[in-house]
């Protein structure tokens, strides 16, 4: 198989390197892909342009031209803009949904009137368009309280207030512009506690397969603290309920997230003349009561979480992506290594905010001896070595028999990285692990 995969993340690189571990998979083209893409072997970098509606015949001219039997979309933002009803278009074979189907993440208030229609269990919400009735709302409603803008925002349009003014705040900028046109919508939800947990699922519109469990951290401190990235670590399995319930409360919880959660959301989406095929991610939060609650839908793999994943994925991925792609999901069972993986993002210095770029990376192939795999986010190549081009620069992985000894050889293997402004959290994994400090 050719296969095209289209991002330039750390998923787009373990997408890319765990894909080549297959023998049916001769030949692997990232768009435009990163530093360590660039240096895999059977594959290449393509500097074609992915956020641009425009550009989308050219990655399919390339396609056909090159006979590729299958394109991986990494990110939403190429999905929201249609990338995929573009490249069906010319009867390519894609995963990721289309146009319509990427609503479930590009617009909130979409995705909250699905959940609505098909009785899925979130948090109380309402809809706004204009900051005066947005504020009377608060009023009525309290603190604590969450602030959504409806669209796309990287990550960033999310404020949780735990006083009003801060979500008068929130409401001010949004509506100033903040978020441009994602946040001229802006959805008020009420807080809800607990753990969260992010079930990545495998859909082709009529089968919905979930993949192992698993939890990031989405802030930047230690302690959960500090404003959200992108993630900054994860790990794989993640045990979904508290250690003192039983293994059956595990399995039921597991159950009632397939029952209540993901298969009415397909139902719904099929229901709308939707044919979604690619990821169907759910963003839990489990209560203190037990009850598993949607905080948010996306509609591509979550990245660092499929970082952890992918290395305990026993079933070749390019079947999985395949049968997806072609509606044939029902025919394909997914099997996992035992064990677990953990995720330690190394980023640079000042991220989520401004950062400095270009410094030289270096200890990638220390940390590789050691037995981890180094999954590459913002790097780039400079006289074909690899450079910081981005917030998030490394994920350092590894499996181990226990989260403990995955994390172990993690943080064993990242102090083996050196570049200008490393900064990585050393307590990624701590509802886990036994031992709390690298
Ligand atoms: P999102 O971008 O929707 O994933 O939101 C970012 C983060 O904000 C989530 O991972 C949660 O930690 C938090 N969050 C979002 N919605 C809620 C909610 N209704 N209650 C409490 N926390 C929330
Ligand atoms: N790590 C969170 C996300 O990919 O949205």
């Amino acid at each position: 198989m050719k296969i095209i995969v289209i991002g330039s993340g750390g998923r787009e690189h373990a997408i890319a390197k765990t894909l080549l571990q297959s023998p049916q998979v001769q030949h692997v083209v990232c768009i435009p892909g990163n530093g360590g893409t660039a240096r895999l072997k059977r594959c290449e970098n393509v500097p074609l342009k992915i956020d641009q509606v425009d550009q989308f015949e050219a990655i399919a001219n390339y396609a056909k031209t090159h006979a590729i039997d299958l394109i991986v979309v990494g990110p939403e933002a190429p999905l929201a803009l249609g990338i995929t009803d573009a490249l069906q278009n010319h009867n390519l074979t894609v995963f990721g949904p289309t146009q319509a189907g990427a609503q479930i993440e590009s617009s909130k208030a979409w995705a909250k009137a699905l959940m609505s229609e098909a009785s899925i269990p979130t948090a109380a919400s309402a809809v706004f368009t204009d900051a005066t009735s947005a504020r009377a709302y608060l009023q009525s409603q309290g603190a604590p309280i969450v602030i959504k803008a409806d669209g796309l925002a990287s990550g960033k349009g999310v404020t949780v207030a735990m006083t009003l003014e801060e979500a008068e705040g929130a409401i001010s900028a949004a509506f100033a512009g903040k978020f441009g046109v994602a946040g001229q919508k802006v959805v008020i939800e009420e807080y809800l506690t607990g753990q969260e947990v992010s079930i990545l699922a495998l859909t082709d519109g009529e089968t919905i397969r979930p993949l192992i469990s698993a939890q990031d951290h989405k802030r930047i401190g230690e302690g959960d603290t500090g404003p959200n990235t992108g993630g900054m670590g994860a790990y794989a399995p993640a045990p979904l309920v508290t250690p003192e319930l039983s293994d059956n409360a595990t399995h039921r919880l597991r159950d009632r997230i397939n029952q209540e959660i993901l298969i009415p959301t397909m139902e719904t989406l099929k229901k709308r003349g939707i044919s979604y095929r690619g990821v169907l991610y759910a963003g839990l939060m489990i209560t203190p009561e037990g009850d598993p609650k949607v905080i948010e839908f996306n509609c591509r793999f979550g990245d660092p979480e499929i970082q952890a994943i992918l290395p305990l994925l026993d079933t070749p991925l390019e079947t999985l992506l395949l049968a997806t792609a072609q509606g044939q999901l029902a025919q394909q069972e997914i099997t996992w290594k035992p064990g677990a993986c953990a995720c330690v993002v190394a980023a640079s210095d000042g991220y989520p905010g401004s950062f400095e770029k270009g410094f030289a990376i270096t200890g990638i192939e220390v940390a590789e001896a050691q037995g981890a795999i180094v999954f590459e986010a913002g790097t780039t190549l400079k006289d074909n070595r690899p450079v910081t081009s981005g917030g998030r620069v490394l994920g350092v992985t590894a499996v181990g028999e226990t989260h403990d000894l995955a994390f172990e050889k993690a943080y064993q293997a990242i102090a083996s990285i050196y570049f200008q402004g490393l900064y990585y959290r050393r307590d990624i994994g701590y509802r886990v692990r036994q031992k709390n400090s690298p």
